[in-house]
């Protein structure tokens, strides 16, 4: 992974590939963000005019590079659009997006000295973790050669460096930066590299590295012990599931988190086969347990005074002679029967399974992730997810927190109406369908069926913003996101806080 390290050289003494400045769009043409002060001097004062004949207009995104005037030790500068000028300071989400346009912008340079606003440690932390999840390239399959290298090292410049809170907020940068990269990793690996048991054997690895508790649960003690769900999906796959516990502990933890993702390696529909056009990216319906897998690793890196239990709910959706079919019944971890009317509909089976089990043992909270349904996809885009929940205040919470976080997520309601169409002339207890309509809702209230008396759960259903198909934006690449870490982590940490969820 690219280096990180904090400086406060002047931006005109260091010596690197590139020095990176903020521009933004004032009045009367673009202006220099704060950070930008030494290399406008160097210029003589003509930088901006430079930079608007090179079409630099200050728009959020834009990236111009100008070749360095003497003076200076860096060989380019390259300005990254902040958008409108303030003076109120620029928003974080804004700086974390521009640091990760010149870290995309610089693929292939050795080092780089990032001169963006960066006053308060907020900024400090938004500008590192930009520069870092702008840096990540995924090149596994690529042939020697034909990947282009990341940057090599960025040289973060602040005056602040030496603070207490500047230096906790670059190594939050770090541990969350590094734990989504790897979450960004797991989603783009092909599924033929990663399933189930390939997915269980990582978290034990990470686990043993970090000094985390991790369980695994194999076919035959999912059998043993009667985890319908995992087992109905999983069947119709020649690699078996997997339920894997990573728990993190603290000796002052006052409360406990249990966040649980959809981990189905790859998603073929199952006997209700998907259509070709639906299926080429399913390789990406396990990035909600990544996610929760990348939130209880960083939690135990940060030494957050909370308790956090991930659960991996693993499996492949496959069809098969010994296949789940639409109208088998499931017997489900703790005894609910479902008829699966849809065997596509796999993602609220493996899950429910996982929430009954982590309700158990009666965790404070319970939040889980998953790439859930396509209808939210239709209601909300693809870089937003739905936040649904049982109790109103945490679902508040959760969005609440999302946005501090840099993400983009929406409050979603589970109308008691639409549960009846599940609930209705089946032979089960529930059917893993029900109306078409709001199907992204139906779907959350299949989910709440199986929480536990008296826990507050919420779910974020990330299938929208999980994998990136479009072209690279701010510090978002192609493919897998970490859609939802940030969020985890930053409701972790407010737990450990204190604040009331
Ligand atoms: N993994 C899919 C949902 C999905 C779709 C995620 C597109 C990311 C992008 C899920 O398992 C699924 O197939 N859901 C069905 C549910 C339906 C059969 C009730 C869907 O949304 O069509
Ligand atoms: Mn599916
Ligand atoms: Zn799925």
């Amino acid at each position: 992974m690219t280096a990180l390290s904090v400086s406060t050289s002047s931006a005109a003494s260091l010596r690197a590939d590139a020095l990176v400045i903020g521009v933004a769009k004032g009045p009367k043409g673009i202006v220099l963000a704060p950070g930008a002060d030494a290399v406008g001097e160097a210029f003589e004062g003509k930088l901006t005019e430079v930079l608007t004949t090179l079409g630099a207009t200050g728009a959020e995104g834009e990236a111009v590079k100008v070749p360095s005037p003497a003076g200076l030790k860096a060989a380019l500068v390259l300005a990254v659009g902040l958008g409108e000028a303030t003076d109120g300071g620029y928003g974080l989400e804004t700086l974390r997006r521009a640091a990760g346009v010149a870290a995309r912008t610089l693929t292939g340079s050795k080092k780089a000295a990032l001169a963006l606003p960066a006053e308060s440690a907020d900024e400090v932390e938004a500008v590192a973790l930009g520069g870092l999840l702008g840096s990540y390239s995924f090149g596994t399959y690529k042939g020697n050669g034909s990947a282009k290298e990341p940057v090599g090292e960025l040289v973060l410049l602040t005056a602040r460096k030496g603070s207490k809170d500047a230096k906790a907020a670059v190594e939050r940068a770090l541990v969350v930066g590094e734990e989504m990269n790897r979450a960004r990793d797991l989603v783009n690996t092909a599924p033929n590299d990663l399933n189930p048991k390939g997915f269980a054997a990582i978290a034990q690895a990470a686990g043993k590295e970090h000094g985390l508790k991790v369980e695994v649960l194999d076919e035959k003690a999912l059998l043993k012990g009667g985890f319908g769900g995992l087992l109905g999906v999983g069947n119709g796959s020649a690699n078996p599931p997997r339920l894997v516990k990573v728990a993190y502990t603290h000796p002052k933890a006052k409360a406990s988190l249990a966040f649980i993702g959809k981990g189905i390696t790859y998603d073929s529909g199952g006997i209700s086969l998907k259509p070709a056009g639906h299926n080429e990216t399913m390789k990406c319906d396990m990035a909600g347990a990544a996610a929760v897998f990348a939130a209880v690793v960083s939690a135990k890196r940060l030494g957050l005074a909370v308790n956090v239990t991930a659960w991996l709910a693993l499996a492949e959706n496959m069809p098969s002679g010994t296949a789940t079919r639409p109208g088998d019944v499931l017997r489900m971890y703790g005894g609910k029967t479902v008829e699966v009317l849809n065997t596509d509909a796999e993602g609220r089976l493996v899950l429910a399974d996982a929430i009954v089990r982590a309700g158990e043992e009666r965790p404070d909270v319970i939040v889980d992730v998953a790439t859930l349904t396509g209808a939210m996809m239709l209601a909300l885009g693809s870089r937003t997810f739905g936040v649904m929940a049982n109790n109103d205040e945490l679902r508040e919470t959760l969005h609440t927190v999302a946005g501090e976080a840099g993400e983009q997520s929406w409050p979603m309601p589970l109308p008691a109406e639409l549960r009846k169409g599940m609930t209705e002339s089946t032979i089960a207890d529930l059917a893993n369908m029900g109306e078409r309509m709001g199907g992204g809702l139906v779907a959350g209230l299949f989910l709440k069926e199986f929480v536990a008396e008296g826990i507050d759960w919420a779910h974020l259903d990330i299938a929208g913003p999980a994998f990136h198909e479009g072209a690279p934006f701010g510090y978002t690449p192609k493919g897998g996101t970490a859609s939802a870490v940030r969020t985890l982590v930053r409701f972790a940490e407010r737990t450990a806080a204190g604040d009331k969820a």
